[in-house]
């Protein structure tokens, strides 16, 4: 069975797709996690979004792997863990234009299809019902309001001792939004088929529940 979790960013699809790929003894596939390792790759590079060759090159000679683990999933890119190094606000701000980028999407797209096809996964990120899976058996769109997925954002960059403003996090949630909503490949919406669930002043485990439930009703079926 494939699961695909959508949805805009702060929204809980990480969080929740990670508890559900436990609990159903799946893969779980964080297609973010990738768009921000090859972000790291631009960074690390001094690569101008402009110069397709380079990118061309970049790609090329990269070498992108998740390992599934019991405290969560590892990135590595080109056999170093980046795993924290993907969260940084340097990132974050630049991850939506490299995830514009073709070059990026085609080669990530192939990447995360292969990760697929070896059995059962809950993949979350932007376009994984309406793109990379759109076969998929159970399509979630996972939603909530701007100020929520802010103030998630929010606690979360503070826990880990960064110190931003409510602010300045809702500005790049709605900034991101549009980035995600209207680039040209690839922009992120709702599958026809995705069931929309909006987690705004939902708990964890009640939108988990809520998940578990639609999984189970489309078992009962297959
Ligand atoms: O879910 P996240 O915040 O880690 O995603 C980081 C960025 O990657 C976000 O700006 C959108 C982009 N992304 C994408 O374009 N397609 C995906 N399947 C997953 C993420």
């Amino acid at each position: 069975m494939r699961i695909a979790i959508d949805g805009p960013a702060g929204a809980g699809k990480s969080t929740v797709a990670k508890i559900l790929a436990k609990k159903l003894g799946f893969t779980y596939l964080d297609t973010g996690a990738m768009y921000r390792a090859v972000t790291v790759l631009f960074l690390e590079n001094n690569l101008s979004l402009a110069d397709e060759n380079g990118i061309k090159r970049l790609l090329e000679n990269a070498d992108i792997k998740i390992i599934p683990g019991d405290e969560g999933q590892k990135i590595l890119l080109n056999e170093r863990d980046v795993t924290d190094l993907i969260r940084t606000p340097q990132v974050s701000e630049l991850v939506a234009k490299v995830s514009a980028l073709p070059e990026v999407r085609e080669y990530l797209t192939e990447l995360q299809r292969k990760i697929i096809a070896k059995g059962n996964v809950v993949a979350d990120g932007r376009d994984i019902g309406t793109v990379v899976m759109p076969e998929a058996e159970v399509k979630i769109f996972l939603t909530a309001s701007a100020e929520e997925r802010a103030r998630r954002r929010h606690r979360e960059l503070l826990a880990r001792g960064y110190e931003v403003s409510y602010e300045e996090v809702f500005r790049e949630v709605l900034k991101r939004d549009e980035l995600d909503t209207t680039r040209e490949i690839s922009p992120l919406r709702k599958a026809e088929d995705a069931i929309l669930v909006d987690t705004t002043g939902l708990k964890i485990e009640e939108v988990v529940a809520k998940l578990l439930e639609i999984i189970g009703r489309k078992q009962d079926v297959l």
